[in-house]
């Protein structure tokens, strides 16, 4: 199967090296989540929202520590894929799976990539233009 999020896409080398080896994390965990099932699924997917709420709180220190102008507009948009992402754990608490597999493999790599070449670009060149 092939992966759902290609590790070697030049897009998402931003430059800021905290942010590249966060998203390298995020993709080696979405696409492991991809080849598994039952059990490993659950503590893949516990592991994704764990790592995902890091990921996006250092992101928002950076923003606020560089007074990024666009911080409501990228919180915002973390927030909203938080909420999915923590709605959709507590139906794999309960034994459903479907709904998390589905998000995982229809909804996260098309995410990761607008928002990757989008928000974080942005992000990652108002750091560097500092
Ligand atoms: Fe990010
Ligand atoms: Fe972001």
């Amino acid at each position: 199967m092939p992966l759902l999020i290609n590790p070697d896409e030049d897009l998402y080398r931003l430059g800021n090296p905290d942010m590249d080896s966060t998203h390298a994390e995020f993709i080696t965990l979405v696409n492991s989540l991809s080849q598994v099932t039952g059990d490993d699924f659950c503590k893949g997917f516990d592991e994704l929202v764990a790592h995902t709420q890091g990921h996006f709180d250092r992101e928002k220190d950076m923003m606020t520590a560089s007074d990024f102008p666009a911080l409501n507009e990228h919180v915002g948009e973390h927030n909203r894929v938080l909420a999915d992402l923590l709605q959709l754990q507590r139906r794999v608490q309960r034994g459903n799976l479907m709904m998390a597999k589905a998000f995982v493999k229809e909804q996260i790599p098309g995410w990761f990539h607008l928002h990757a070449t989008t928000m974080d670009s942005a992000l990652a060149n108002h750091i560097k233009g500092r």
